[in-house]
C-alpha cells in the first residue's frame, strides 16, 4: 500500500504545502501550518459544482430558461442580490462579528417562508436565542422552520425530508462533516463542507444563504476560502457604534458587484434607508480644517460622504499614514503626487485619514477630496461648507474623470451646496441650478482654488 503523504494546509489562506513551515510563505502568517490528511474522494463526486454528469455538450443544446427569482422583501438586499433570490444560487454572507449577520437574515426568513419552505439551520444559537430574536423583530408567531445543527450529514438529511426553497446556514465556521477529520473551523472542513451544502443546493434548486465571520488573525478559518465556490459574495460594512450598515456585493454571478444595499440598526432589527445620500453627513454649524465632503458613486446611486484628514507635526523617524475607509497605499501614493505636483511637502507629518460613518471609499473620486483635506488640515485653513469635491488624481499630477459626474454634481446641487471643484471632462455643459463649478485638469489648479479662499 503507497505510504499515504501528510500536507500542510495555512489556516489563514488555504495555500497547501508539503513541508511544515514556521510561517506561510503565501499569506506570510505566522505558526498558521497544520498537518492535514488528504480528504478521500468519493465516487459520487464526478462533474462539476452543479452535480451535473460530466458530459460534453454543445451550447446551443443548452436551455436558457430561467427560474423566476425569489423576492427577500427588502428592497435594499434585493438590490444588492441584482433582484432577490435565484433558486439554486450560492450566496454568502460575510462581516465582523454582532454586525447584524444574524439578524437581517432571519427577518428575511420570517417573511420569506410566508410564501416559500424555508429552513434555518444555526449552529452558533439554541433555538430559543433565535426565537427570542425573532420576538424582537415582532414576529414570533411564525412557524418557521428551525435547527440547531452543525454536522453537514445531518443538515443534508433534515434538507432530504424538509425540502425547502430557501436555506440558510449560520454559520459556516462552525460546519464540520465526517468526511475530513480535522477540527470546526479548520480550512479543510471549512471548504468539504461548503462544497457539499454547494452541491446539494444546485442539484435541488435550492437559494443557499451562508453566513461568514469575517475574524481577526488566529482564528477560524476566514470565509475568503470558500469565496471562489459561491455565487454571491455580500459583506456588511460600517462602525459596530454608528447605527448604519452597508451591504456591499463584491461578487455577483447575477448581477452587479459594488451595488450598496443600506440599513440602519434600529431596536427592532434592522431598517432600509432607501435614500442613503446624505445619511454620513453631520452637518456642522461652521467650517473646521482637515474636513471635504465628496460626492461618491456606488453602484447606482449617489452618496454625500465626509472625508477627514489630520496633518500634525511627526515626532518619529518615520512619519505615519493611517487610513480608515480607503486603501492605505493609495494614501501614500497620493502624499507623493502632492509633493511632487502640488509642492506641499509631508514628509515631516503624521497624516491620519477618516472616512466618516464607517463607510469604505473603493473608487478613485476619492483622491481629489481627500488632498485638499490634506492641506486644508496641514495648512490650518477650513473648505468652505458649501463646497463639494471629487476626481480621481493621476501621477502625472492630472485630474482625471470619474464616472457618473453630472449625477453626483445633480446630487450634491440637492443638498445645498454652492460650489464644486471637479474634474474639467466632467464638468456639466448645461449650468447646474444654484451651483458654481470650477472645473480642474491639473492639482495645482485645485490647490490655487483653495488657496484663493
Ligand atoms: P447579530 O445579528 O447577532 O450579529 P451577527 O450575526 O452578525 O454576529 O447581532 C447584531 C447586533 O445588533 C447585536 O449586538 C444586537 C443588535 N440588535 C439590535 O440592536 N436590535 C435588534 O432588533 C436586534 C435583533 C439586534
Ligand atoms: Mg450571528
Amino acid at each position: 500500500m503507497a505510504k499515504e503523504r501528510k500536507h500542510y494546509v495555512c489556516q489563514q489562506c488555504g495555500s497547501v504545502s508539503s513541508q511544515w513551515a514556521g510561517r506561510c510563505t503565501d499569506c506570510s502568517a505566522w505558526n498558521s501550518l497544520v498537518e492535514q490528511r488528504p480528504v478521500p474522494v468519493s465516487t459520487s463526486r464526478r462533474g462539476g459544482y452543479t452535480g451535473e454528469a460530466s458530459a460534453v455538450q454543445s451550447m446551443k443544446s443548452l436551455s436558457l430558461e430561467q427560474d423566476p427569482r425569489h423576492t427577500t422583501h427588502s428592497a435594499e438586499l434585493d438590490r444588492v442580490l441584482g433582484g432577490g433570490l435565484v433558486p439554486g444560487s450560492v450566496i454568502l454572507l460575510g462581516g465582523d462579528p454582532g454586525i447584524g449577520k444574524s439578524t437581517l437574515l432571519l427577518q428575511c426568513c420570517c417573511q420569506l417562508h410566508a410564501e416559500l419552505p424555508v429552513l434555518y439551520v444555526t449552529g452558533e444559537e439554541s433555538l430559543q436565542q433565535v426565537a427570542l430574536r425573532a420576538s424582537r423583530l415582532n414576529d414570533t408567531q411564525t412557524d418557521l422552520r428551525l435547527l440547531a445543527e452543525t454536522q453537514v450529514e445531518r443538515i443534508l438529511a433534515a434538507v432530504e425530508s424538509e425540502s425547502p426553497k430557501v436555506l440558510v446556514i449560520d454559520s459556516i465556521q462552525t460546519l464540520y462533516t465526517e468526511l475530513v477529520a480535522s477540527a470546526p473551523g479548520s480550512v479543510s472542513q471549512l471548504k468539504e463542507s461548503v462544497m457539499q451544502l454547494v452541491r446539494l443546493a444546485k442539484a435541488r434548486h435550492i437559494a443557499l444563504l451562508l453566513v461568514g465571520h469575517v475574524t481577526k488573525e488566529g482564528q477560524l478559518a476566514g470565509p475568503r476560502v470558500v469565496e471562489h465556490m459561491v455565487d454571491a459574495v455580500l459583506y456588511f460594512e460600517g462602525d459596530t457604534d454608528s447605527r448604519f450598515r452597508i451591504i456591499r456585493a463584491v461578487k455577483n454571478r447575477f448581477g452587479a458587484v459594488n451595488e450598496l444595499g443600506v440599513f440602519a440598526m434600529t431596536d427592532r432589527g434592522l431598517r432600509e434607508v432607501s435614500n442613503p445620500s446624505a445619511i454620513f453627513l453631520s452637518r456642522q454649524s461652521e467650517a473646521v480644517p482637515g474636513s471635504v465632503v465628496m460626492v461618491t458613486w456606488e453602484g447606482s446611486r449617489p452618496m454625500l460622504v465626509e472625508v477627514q484628514a489630520l496633518v500634525d507635526e511627526s515626532h518619529g523617524g518615520n512619519p505615519r499614514r493611517l487610513a480608515l475607509g480607503l486603501e492605505q497605499n493609495r494614501l501614500a501614493m497620493l502624499l507623493a503626487v502632492l509633493h511632487r505636483h502640488g509642492a506641499v511637502a509631508t514628509y515631516d507629518q503624521d497624516v491620519f485619514i477618516n472616512v466618516v460613518g464607517g463607510v469604505r471609499i473603493t473608487e478613485p473620486g476619492i483622491d481629489l477630496a481627500l488632498l485638499l483635506a490634506v492641506v486644508s488640515s496641514l495648512k490650518d485653513k477650513a473648505v468652505p461648507l458649501d463646497w463639494v469635491v471629487f476626481g480621481e488624481v493621476g501621477l502625472a499630477g492630472e485630474i482625471r474623470p470619474v464616472a457618473s459626474g453630472q449625477e453626483r454634481l445633480k446630487e450634491a446641487a440637492k443638498h445645498g451646496f454652492k460650489k464644486a471643484v471637479v474634474p474639467a471632462a466632467n464638468a456639466p455643459r448645461k449650468p447646474i441650478d444654484g451651483m458654481e463649478v470650477i472645473a480642474v485638469s491639473k492639482l495645482s489648479q485645485a490647490l490655487a482654488a483653495f488657496r484663493e479662499l
